[in-house]
């Protein structure tokens, strides 16, 4: 009789009760990791806004590469990577320390995540019949309750074509309060391109799988695996995260019949461009990506001293992006400290093609580093070719209006601002290679 017993408690027991979720703002969680990792002050970043400031962002080029490049053909004990095994270990090694240093680790376990259809439509986009779904992730929170993700997500594919079709998750930036924000493009919009070349699109919401600032640390994906406390130093920023429900929504693309799941690419700009990169090098499934002005933490050289720096990202404003560790390199290390760049970053990527767009400096500003970001691009090259791929041929930076998109890794400097409009059609032609 007992053992019954026994097993109806633990059947009707309550929950273990947990503490709800730790309240910090993003300046208390900032101090509060300074004093974990024993740092008393950071360097401040650049000023990107008033050009008179006596730390304006540098912007000349004699003094924007203040520290070598680590190689990335060469393993840490110096050892050249010459074969296709040594750049599956090498591969190894470089995630080893941008998780550790950089992004932070993914939990080894993540919660399931149950996809529902919203509601299905039938609607024109321009002059092209589509099918509009609404869908929302619901996260598993069993182990902890409190809190509650629903991950958001819309999916556009058109209706009359009959064969599955490729799709672009875009990273959508929403501006609830400053409608006026995204740029206007003039012709036909991204969205109306990728109809007519009869592809689809996602628009994933980042923000509902995890806040975009230090204070939603304790929330969101983040905090539900932390069961609602901080973060340890190795933990994954909000990067990884968006990239871990990129990787949700391309579960569910894998179940719906009108997409064809194996030619699944992402896109971002700015800082859903940093975004999209580290999906891309993360998640192999993704076929393509497209990184708009990604800038630092993205694909720019990131201990270049040119326009934002490693300060700039290890601030309390934009540090809930990386690992905890990261901000060591505002102080006591330097950002030529870091044992990893960019370019490593990109080379993951490899062989899938990945195309690296920015825009104008006299009209998006020198904010991203244009120069740092191709050169992180070019410095890629060598692991496209070792894996017979092809990579970025020229040494010297092409002029703007001059894509590079002949190879796996595609470089565009557009003429305007900070966008990814004018690229699209140049990137939907390099994806039309991969994609027919
Ligand atoms: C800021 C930030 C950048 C980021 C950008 C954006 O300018 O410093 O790193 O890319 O916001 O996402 O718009």
């Amino acid at each position: 009789m007992w053992p019954l017993l026994l097993l109806a408690t633990s059947l009707t027991g309550d929950p273990p009760q947990l503490p709800p979720p730790t309240r910090l703002t993003a300046e208390q969680d900032h101090q509060r990791l300074l004093k974990e990792l024993g740092i008393e002050s950071l360097r401040p970043g650049a000023n990107g806004m008033d050009s008179k400031a006596p730390n304006y962002a540098n912007t000349d080029e004699a003094k924007a590469n203040p520290y070598p490049i680590p190689p990335l053909m060469r393993f840490k004990d110096g050892r050249e990577v010459r074969t296709v095994q040594d750049w599956a270990s090498r591969r190894r090694e470089i995630i080893e320390d941008l998780d550790r240093e950089v992004y932070g680790r993914m939990p080894r376990k993540t919660p399931k995540v149950r996809w529902e259809i919203v509601s299905t439509e039938h609607a024109l986009v321009g002059d092209i019949p589509v099918v509009n779904k609404q869908l929302i992730g619901h996260v598993d929170n069993s182990a902890y309750p409190q809190l509650n993700v629903d991950i958001k997500c819309t999916l556009t594919t058109p209706a009359n074509v009959k064969s599955r079709v490729p799709v672009i998750i875009e990273f959508g930036f929403f501006f609830p309060s400053r409608p006026g924000a995204r740029p206007a493009t003039e012709g036909p919009t991204w969205q109306q391109q990728l109809l007519a070349k009869g592809w689809g699109y996602a628009i994933l919401d980042p923000r509902s799988i995890q806040a975009d600032n230090g204070a939603g640390l304790t929330e969101g994906i983040i905090g539900l695996v932390n069961k609602g406390q901080p973060r340890k130093v190795e933990d994954w920023g909000a990067l990884k995260a968006w990239g871990w429900g990129a990787s949700r929504v391309l579960d569910y693309l894998e179940t719906d019949k009108a997409v064809d799941a194996k030619r699944v690419g992402i896109e971002g700009l700015s800082r859903y461009g940093k975004a999209a990169i580290v999906t891309m090098a993360y998640e192999p499934r993704f076929a393509i990506a497209f990184v708009g002005s990604s800038g630092q933490g993205g694909v720019k050289i990131w201990r270049r001293n040119s326009g934002e720096t490693v300060e700039n990202v290890a601030s309390s404003g934009e540090y809930h992006w990386m690992a905890g560790n990261y901000v060591k390199y505002a102080g006591p290390l330097t950002p030529g400290d870091l044992p990893v760049d960019a370019h490593m970053l990109v080379a993951l990527c490899v062989p899938r093609p990945v195309f690296v767009g920015v825009g104008s400096p006299n009209v998006e500003g020198i904010w991203i580093d244009s120069r740092g970001t191709f050169m992180a691009t070019a410095l890629a090259s060598p692991a496209y070719r070792l894996l017979g791929k092809k990579g970025v041929k020229l040494t010297v930076m092409p002029r703007e209006g001059t894509p590079l998109i002949e190879g796996d890794l595609a470089f565009s400097q557009h003429h305007g601002g900070h966008t990814n409009g004018p690229n699209w059609p140049i990137f939907i032609h390099f994806a039309s290679r991969y994609f027919q």
